[in-house]
């Protein structure tokens, strides 16, 4: 697959872009919102959790969250699965005790005019880190192993691809820093766009055709991210 309307995809791209929208109350809001939420997934092997922001458990917050997004994005849609009632979910929060894996979120259907990515940090630990290099494909992970590159993604499940290398050499000391969990001949052709460092406080926006991964920490971080759409 590969989107359809990349001239309006690429003319709303923009640099990443840090701001702070939630106040210290509304941050506390959205962590409770987390606990009080239904599980969606628990990921026992990769030692993921998952929560979608189902809306209507604080109706206030969903208002606020809306938008206060609208604020900095303008028009947009959330592009995320549907709950059984059809209703949007507003977000995915994730708790991860291991680094994610190099990937991109440019979604599942040509068709959709691909947006921005919101990340709202809930923990104070690790990184995002971001590569130049952006993919408008479906929504793929990046991996230079044989036996991987033969999954067949179920719907909802990213791809699999090594169309992302290039072939100039990772810089070690970036990988000796804060990718070693990724071999480094899957980062080459790579560069770093921006390495951001989560702080509670901030919201990052991204633009979802960035290739990116975690950095290489294990600890526990949890996180708010929104996938949007035009
Ligand atoms: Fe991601």
């Amino acid at each position: 697959m590969k989107h359809i309307y990349l001239d309006e995809i690429k003319k709303n791209e923009s640099p990443p872009k840090i701001v702070n929208i939630f106040s210290q109350k509304e941050i506390k809001m959205i962590e409770e919102l987390y606990y009080i939420l239904p599980e969606s997934t628990f990921n026992k092997k990769q030692n993921v959790r998952k929560k979608s922001w189902v809306q209507n458990y604080n109706k206030e917050l969903d208002q606020i969250y809306f938008n206060k997004l609208k604020d900095v994005l303008g028009d947009y849609k959330m592009d995320s699965l549907k709950s059984e009632t059809g209703e949007n979910y507003y977000g995915l929060f994730h708790e991860s005790f291991s680094p994610l894996p190099l990937h991109v979120d440019s979604g599942f259907d040509e068709k959709t005019i691909i947006y921005k990515q919101v990340i709202t940090p809930l923990s104070s630990f690790g990184d995002t880190i971001f590569f130049k290099k952006r993919w408008y494909g479906r929504s793929t992970t990046f991996t230079i192993d044989k036996k991987e590159l033969k999954f067949k993604p179920k719907p909802g499940q990213n791809d699999r691809s090594c169309d992302h290398l290039g072939d100039k050499n990772f810089d070690t000391q970036m990988h000796q820093k804060y990718l070693t969990h990724i071999d480094i001949n899957n980062l080459k052709g790579l560069e770093i766009e921006m390495i951001y460092n989560w702080k509670v406080g901030d919201t990052l926006i991204v633009d979802r055709s960035h290739i990116h991964c975690a950095s290489s920490i294990d600890q526990k971080k949890l996180g708010l991210t929104t996938f949007t759409k035009k």
